[in-house]
């Protein structure tokens, strides 16, 4: 039975469970622990049942999104990470899903190597986030509960 609150889902993939000790000067100091922890503060604040998820392999992050679809989850924060410059696979399946989701980057991925301005799923989320460091997921919950709350409301 599903309880009366938006339940939402972080996912994060590639490398990010490095986040605080990789380049610290493009990704920020702060762990993903730390970031997924602050973002709980204001979920609950919001109101909102938050859940997380990191996994450096594609497969597995299909999986997950695909549990999503069957638990329905209402929206996603989604940082595919790598996986978001080459992955038709990952496109695919929040396409097939459905879901509601805003795109997460700590950093400002237009300001970096070309290859990181494409992005297969930028044209089917709701927005994209990028260059906050880990205030990106921050305003990324609040814009994906403002379009939902919104969207319940219509
Ligand atoms: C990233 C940007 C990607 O280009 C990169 O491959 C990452 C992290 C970000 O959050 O800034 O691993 O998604």
């Amino acid at each position: 039975m599903k309880s009366s609150c938006l339940e939402l889902k972080v996912i994060n993939g590639p490398n990010l469970n490095l986040t605080g000790s990789r380049q610290n000067e493009i990704y920020g100091d702060f762990t993903l622990s730390q970031i997924n922890a602050n973002l709980t503060n204001l979920a609950i604040n919001m109101q909102v049942e938050l859940s997380f998820y990191q996994s450096n392999i594609e497969g597995d992050l299909i999986n997950e999104i695909q549990r999503c679809k069957t638990s329905n989850i209402d929206g996603l924060l989604v940082n595919l990470a790598a996986y978001t410059h080459t992955s038709i696979a990952l496109y695919d399946t929040l396409l097939a899903c459905n879901i509601p989701f805003v795109e997460i980057h700590l950093s400002n991925i237009f300001s970096r190597e070309k290859f990181r301005s494409h992005s297969y799923i930028s044209k089917i989320a709701l927005g994209v986030i990028s260059g906050f460091g880990g205030n990106s997921y921050k305003y990324g919950l609040m814009a994906l509960v403002d379009y939902l709350g919104q969207k319940a409301q219509s």
